[in-house]
């Protein structure tokens, strides 16, 4: 990283800094650093001296590449990088920006037709094989059991019909409103007189999908290994505690996981379902953040830990949710992170893709067949979809903005997913799936839904590998 580049990075951050801090950045040649010095400073600091910087004097007289360098770079869903805007046009252009980058990646298997072409009165290509690709208005099931999905492109809508006789129907009967798909087909010969009949018969259909050529790269640096956790839920009546001190007791053991990502719902939170103030034994939201800090504490020192929000968490619910707030990380050390949701963050060259999952409710919803026993169906779905969070206007709040951050724009090595309480691990062309369960024992909720949850579990990965192993705290 350039020093100007270094210098402009802190002043974005409001920040001033000393030549030598830059001088140590710019040595260490890791990219996180400069994030890790920043997310790392003590509230009330303007200018960033070697003082403020921890672990900079050991690092700089034996010029080993630990400690600071081994914070977790984060490569989406930085504090502040999501801002609600208040103008009305931002949500068409956020699905404007879903439609064109889905439709970009799927460039290379089909030349898409304007619809407005396709449409148009006396259209030459009646009769003729086409390719669309267009974003799903609406879907529906003809009389004869045909999917009819309509959707559209910048230029005008038209229906697609799947015929119930063709291979690979029950995919077609996967396509959910919102997403964006591509189909090879036969537009309808035109109606009397010329006139479009404004439907194609869809012989296939894409989706963004991970590409199959995608592979693993093994990482750069030390190896590492990661433990995957979600849903704490402290502050609940149902927190399993003990089952927490054996995993903390665990990881001292086991010095060798040197990260640790939380993906959501750390706190059980105030007011979020009827009644639940019955349910805490944490009453209010600071004293639940204060005690997760605490039990955070007390795991090994050398540990980097990200911390990401779900829906639990104390802030906005709209996704992209922002970073807990400032005022709820008074027992937080300064090896705690704190990122969006969703937030890439890359260790060692190893990229995770940290999602909560509230979507996974709607998925559920609209996929025939799924269902909350296997999370990792759904991750597959928003891998072939590269969409977190595909359907608008379900039981998922979308922020409006300028870009879709909901995209999966690059690859990840690694999904991590949460929201469920059910842990399962899944590999989809080359890309390790973990929902990661919770530490919260089953609640009335899920005792009315009949779910059972994984409870004190957590999914360590070995970055080298992307292998994994699931270690239980129950008992
Ligand atoms: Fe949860």
């Amino acid at each position: 990283m350039q020093k100007r580049a270094i210098v402009q990075r802190f002043l974005d951050a409001g920040l001033l800094v000393h030549p030598e801090v830059v001088n140590y950045v710019s040595e260490s040649g890791a990219s996180g650093v400069i994030e890790g010095i920043i997310s790392s400073l003590p509230h009330g600091v303007t200018v960033v001296t070697p003082k403020e910087v921890a672990g900079m004097t050991a690092l700089r007289t034996d010029k080993l590449d630990v400690g600071l360098a081994s914070i977790p770079e984060i490569l989406a869903g930085r504090e502040g990088a999501s801002i609600p805007l208040s103008d009305p046009e931002s949500s068409y252009r956020m699905f404007r920006n879903r439609y064109d980058t889905l439709a970009q990646m799927m460039k290379g298997r089909l030349t898409p037709y304007p619809i407005e072409a396709l449409t148009r009165s006396g259209s030459k290509y009646a009769d003729s094989d086409i390719g669309v690709i267009g974003m799903v208005v609406s879907t529906s099931t003809s009389g004869k059991g045909h999917r009819i999905v309509e959707i559209e492109d910048p230029t005008g809508f038209i229906k697609v019909l799947f015929n119930k006789n063709r291979e690979g129907f029950d995919e077609a009967e996967k396509i959910l409103p919102d997403e964006v798909i591509g189909v090879k087909g036969k537009l309808a010969p035109a109606q009397p007189g010329g006139i479009s009949s404004g439907m194609v018969f869809a012989d296939t259909f894409f989706r963004p999908d991970i590409p199959l050529t995608h592979t693993f790269s093994p990482p750069r640096g030390e190896p590492a290994k990661v433990a995957l956790i979600s849903d704490v839920h402290v502050g609940s009546n149902t927190f399993l505690e003990d089952s927490w001190d054996r995993f903390t007791e665990w990881m001292h053991n086991h010095p060798e996981v040197n990260y640790l990502l939380i993906d959501g719902d750390v706190v059980d939170g105030i007011g979020i379902y009827p009644n639940q103030d019955q349910e805490l034994t944490i009453k209010t939201i600071y004293e639940q953040y204060d005690r997760v800090g605490e039990l955070l504490s007390g795991m090994p020192k050398h540990l980097q830990i990200v911390v990401a929000p779900g829906n639990h968490d104390a802030v906005r619910g709209a996704e992209p949710q922002p970073v807990i707030p400032d005022e709820f990380r008074r027992t937080f050390h300064k090896n705690v992170s704190f990122v969006e949701n969703p937030a890439v963050v890359s260790i060692q060259s190893v990229s995770t893709l940290m999602y909560h999952g509230r979507s996974i409710d709607d998925l559920i919803k609209f996929i025939p067949g799924a269902s909350y026993e296997h999370p990792g169906e759904i991750m597959k779905a928003m891998l072939q979809r590269r969409h977190l969070s595909p359907i608008y206007g379900q039981r998922t709040p979308l922020l409006s903005m300028d870009q879709d951050s909901m995209i999966i724009r690059r690859v990840p090595d690694i999904l991590h997913t949460g929201h469920v309480h059910i842990s399962e691990v899944i590999n989809y062309r080359g890309v390790l799936g973990v929902n990661a369960g919770t530490w919260q024992s089953q609640t009335s909720f899920q005792k009315q839904m009949n779910i059972s949850p994984t409870p004190a579990e957590a999914v360590v990965v070995d970055l080298s590998t992307l292998s994994y192993e699931k270690y239980c705290f129950l008992k």
